[in-house]
């Protein structure tokens, strides 16, 4: 299974989702993995969401698992993430009619949805994957366990 909803995770109240753009771009970026264009501005950015956030997910995670908000900027290229192997989304802002895409070994489309905003799922990101048909901001929250075997790439 490439994707799952996950009604047992609660939504976000409404003072823990009104973060814009800006407020979170001026939390540091701390993704890591491969830019897309060496030295360009990057269109994946990964900023480590506030502990009132953390606080309020902490029932439905472990302690241990990561917490962040994402930003997209444009479509990505297709990848297996650095890492993770799986990841929970929430997102806040789609940024279009954004397609979430995977793609077996050989790049054949293998599955692809269109994610609401403000409903969590979990989807893998250790099969390849993209986003595509981006046109604004994607913004979203992204919670994961650490899994440095996943060794990612990038095409
Ligand atoms: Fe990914």
């Amino acid at each position: 299974m490439l994707y799952r909803f996950c009604p047992e995770i609660p939504n976000l109240p409404e003072e823990l989702s009104n973060f814009s753009e800006e407020d979170i771009r001026k939390i540091k970026d701390e993704f890591t993995g491969v830019k897309v264009e060496p030295g360009s501005k990057s269109s994946y950015t990964l900023h480590t969401s506030p502990l009132d956030i953390k606080n309020f997910l902490l029932p439905y995670f472990e302690e241990h698992y990561d917490f962040a908000f994402q930003l997209i900027t444009s479509d990505l290229p297709i990848h297996k993430d650095f890492e993770r192997r799986s990841c929970y989304n929430y997102i806040f802002s789609s940024g279009g009619d954004v397609n979430t895409v995977w793609y077996d070994d050989d790049l054949k489309q293998i599955d692809s949805v269109i994610f609401p905003e403000h409903v969590w799922h979990n989807i893998r990101v250790d099969t390849f994957h993209n986003v595509i048909n981006v046109s604004g901001t994607r913004i979203a929250l992204t919670v994961w366990e650490k899994d440095e075997t996943a060794i990612g790439k990038i095409f």
